[in-house]
């Protein structure tokens, strides 16, 4: 899973120029999948596109310099003191010219230094220095990848928007079998493009939003009973990440206040993962002062239970009354602020969608409300979804479209609503 969470396989029109033009930055690791980067690295030239491999000192005692230079065309970086590469091109200008940096294989050792910002060679000092999307693609022993201290760096790596490939099962190296071979090449070649769409193709969307803060809330709220029970809701957080990935693409910087659900986060994205209500409206507050735009897409429970109780109580036959006590209203408070952002609601309605959406707006104080109708098969969990969008004096219909193509409908939206409240 990578990106927009569908996984490309990269595999249709391989070789056909789909890369004319782009500068891959490849960063290897010390690991055996590194001769496997050799591959990449044709594969990658084969699309059309500019090459240059930075190693690290692990990765050429596996595969010698002049296999990468041969390949690539450009002398192999791996010395952050090499005067003379310096001196052809500097370290930051090499951080500057990549379109995307791309870690293969990425190994555990450099996951870590990564997801801690080390920068004590040429290769993590690039990815500090870089803006460029990160494309991490692990490869390792399958009880390195499933130690706790893997699973932390790389959900850490997530979160700030890096995009981690699963490693594939099978037979290993060591000789073990399980999670932790390099992904195949097409695979990866796939995963570059869908991270270089937003400048290109279909998916192209106006930086509408350049230079703009945006605060997206997603998903729906857990609200514990006890140790192991929860109250919670069938979102699936898909349309709230799809519109936080539509601002991304739009050139805004993003924050994605999400709850449990089961997607990564989008590439270039800050994402704060919470579970209760209490913790989304404290990290979406914190989020959205100083922002241009909070738009609330999150399923927040309504009530969470009046008590929680210790351990996991044993059911009682003769039953049990739960008793609950309301949530705050987080986007209405974020709409409290002074000064605050332009604010977006949603509401999923099961009928009288115009009147609940209307009375919404106005008793939220939000700026702009999309409705949707839910049912058993539609709205939440579906990859479809229709929008009508309401705010004082107007209105406009969305879709129905797939969710990602209804999140950018609705940020070309937005973004001429938020352009127009200030101009006037
Ligand atoms: N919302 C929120 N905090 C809450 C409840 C809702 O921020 N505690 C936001 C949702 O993210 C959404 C909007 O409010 O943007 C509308 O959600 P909805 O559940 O329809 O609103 P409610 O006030 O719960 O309305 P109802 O009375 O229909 O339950």
């Amino acid at each position: 899973m990578y990106g927009d969470g569908r996984v490309t396989t990269g595999e249709e029109g391989s070789g056909r120029g789909r890369l004319v033009g782009r500068r891959v930055l490849l960063v290897v690791s010390g690991g055996i999948a590194a001769y496997k980067a050799a591959e990449l690295v044709r594969r990658f030239r084969g699309e059309g596109a500019e090459v240059r491999v930075v190693a690290t000192a692990g990765a050429l005692r596996f595969v010698g310099a002049a296999t990468f230079q041969a390949l690539s065309g450009n002398r192999v970086r791996h010395d952050l003191w090499d005067e003379e590469a310096e001196a052809a091109m500097g370290h930051i200008e090499l951080a500057r010219w990549a379109e995307v940096v791309v870690a293969a294989p990425a190994s555990a050792h450099l996951l870590a230094r990564l997801a801690h910002g080390l920068a004590d060679d040429l290769p993590t000092t690039l990815v500090l220095a870089t803006e460029a999307p990160l494309l991490l693609v692990p490869a390792m022993n399958r009880v390195m990848w499933a130690h706790p201290a893997t699973r932390a760096n790389v959900a850490l790596l997530r979160a700030r928007g890096a995009v981690v490939l699963e490693p594939e099962e099978g037979e290993q190296a060591c000789g073990e079998s399980g999670p932790g071979r390099l992904p195949e090449t097409p695979i990866v070649v796939g995963a570059v493009l869908s991270l270089l769409r937003p400048g290109s193709g279909k998916d192209a969307l106006p930086a509408v939003l350049a230079g703009r803060r945006v605060v997206v809330t997603a998903g729906p709220t857990r609200e514990p009973l006890d140790a192991v029970r929860y109250i919670g809701n069938r979102s699936s957080g898909r349309m709230g990440y799809a519109v936080a990935r539509a601002a991304r693409r739009a050139g805004a910087e993003v924050v994605l206040v999400s709850g449990p659900v089961a997607l990564d986060s989008p590439a270039g994205v800050r994402a704060i993962r919470v579970e209760t209500a209490l913790e989304m409206r404290e990290a979406a507050l914190a989020a959205a002062r100083g922002a241009d735009l909070f738009v609330a897409v999150a399923a927040v429970a309504d009530y969470r239970p009046a008590r929680r109780e210790t351990g996991k109580p044993a059911k009682d036959p003769k039953g049990a009354l739960l008793a609950l006590v309301p949530n705050p209203d987080v986007v209405a408070e974020v709409a409290r602020l002074d000064p605050r952002p332009f604010v977006v609601g949603f509401a999923a309605e099961t009928g009288d969608l115009e009147e609940h959406c209307r009375s919404k707006l106005e008793r939220k104080g939000l700026d702009m409300i999309a409705g949707n109708l839910v049912g058993p098969d539609r709205g939440f969990d579906t990859e479809e979804n229709a929008l009508h969008v309401f705010w004082r004096g107007g209105e406009a219909r969305l879709g129905p479209a797939p969710k990602d193509e209804l999140a950018r409908r609705l940020v070309a939206l937005v973004a001429r609503r938020l352009a127009g409240e200030e101009g006037s």
